[in-house]
């Protein structure tokens, strides 16, 4: 049996800092707010003139520098992203014309937050059918760009940013199980509803501007019971209890729901990572980044039992049990 496992990690996060304080100078709210609310003190915003694809770009480099691989060696490169530059090329073709991985085969994946654990087991598909001997996968979201600047309940919760790993075969375990899901029966609680013309219609040209809309006290309670449900889930298939648990990743929603989380499961809050105070929610680079910060601080090390796990619009949930 092949094994496949995370043999580098990456991210990027724009420059540009947006904190709670500025937030109060443009909408009706307070960083206290904020804070006890969601967990969120600051999030990044990427300039005018960067855009998804250039965020996923820097993740990518980022993580073949850290594994020193060359990205004309990489054989398949999938990027999970509800923010491309535009509805084509996909953002994996730009980034791997930017990189310079030539032979790759290249596309994007729509789960929104669970983006990149939907594109990390896609990509992982391909590696022990001998199709592909490597996989970049890239999480990267130019969201604020989504985001009605104008709505309280939404403007505060999101920031840019990106995250990529290189899935490689290993000599045993590395990701040693899978679970996705979804639920579009809950599909209205979250959308960016882009208004397509019904008809050919040459002379048409009201397309409305995309903004982000969302039902957050109803969203809040599917998150909770949908991630809990997939730690569940992957674990019992990883053959893993609770206890043996090292490190939680979760999607970065709001501090409060992985709270929620940790204590439905019955895992300890300290073992999950979380860094949304500094970035807020970035989609599907929440997990990505997330990632590899725990990386980076060590709080995942050789042997332990980490868990990825996410919730996000569709209603689409994930988790990975992996055995770094
Ligand atoms: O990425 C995955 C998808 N996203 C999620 O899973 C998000 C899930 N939902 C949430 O995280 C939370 O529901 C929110 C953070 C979005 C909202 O928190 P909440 O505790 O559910 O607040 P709420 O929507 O019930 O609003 C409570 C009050 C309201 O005022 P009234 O009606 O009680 O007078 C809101 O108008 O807070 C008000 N409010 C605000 N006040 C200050 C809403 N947004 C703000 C704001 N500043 N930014």
């Amino acid at each position: 049996m092949t094994h496949v496992g995370i043999i580098s990690v990456g991210s990027y996060l724009p420059s540009k800092v947006l904190s709670n304080f500025d937030l109060e100078k443009m909408v009706d709210t307070t960083d206290e707010w904020i804070t006890s609310r969601t967990g969120i003190k600051e999030r990044r915003v990427a300039a005018k003139d960067e855009k998804t694809s250039d965020l996923a770009t820097k993740a990518a480099l980022n993580a073949l520098k850290h594994g020193k691989l060359e990205a004309s060696k990489i054989d398949l490169i999938i990027v999970a992203t509800i923010s491309p530059d535009s509805n084509f090329p996909s953002v994996a073709c730009i980034v791997q014309k930017n990189i310079g991985a030539t032979k790759a085969a290249a596309f994007d994946i729509s789960a929104a937050c669970s983006g990149f654990l939907y594109a990390m087991t896609t990509a992982k598909q391909f590696i022990p059918t001998g199709l592909y001997k490597n996989a970049l996968v890239i999480a990267a979201e130019k969201i604020t760009s989504l985001v009605d600047w104008n709505d309280r309940s939404t403007c505060v919760l999101f920031g840019d940013g990106a995250g990529a790993c290189v899935l490689a075969p290993t000599k045993s375990d590395g990701i040693i199980s899978e679970y996705m899901h979804a639920e579009g029966e809950f599909g209205h609680l979250m959308a960016v509803y882009v208004d397509y013309p019904d008809t050919f219609d040459p002379d048409n040209k009201s397309m409305g501007i995309p903004r982000i809309a969302m039902q957050g006290k109803e969203l809040f309670k599917v998150a909770v019971n949908s991630m809990a449900a997939a730690v569940e889930h992957a674990l019992k298939k990883a053959k893993l209890d609770l206890e043996e648990v090292d490190c939680v990743v979760p999607h970065q929603a709001n501090d409060r729901i992985i709270s929620a989380v940790a204590k439905k499961l019955g895992i300890p809050k300290d073992k999950f990572y979380i860094n949304i105070d500094r970035y807020g929610n970035m989609s599907a680079a929440s997990l990505a980044v997330a990632l590899c910060e725990a990386v980076e601080a060590k709080k995942i090390k050789k042997g332990s039992n980490v868990v990825l796990v996410a919730f996000g619009a569709g209603l689409v949930s994930a988790a990975n049990v992996v055995k770094w």
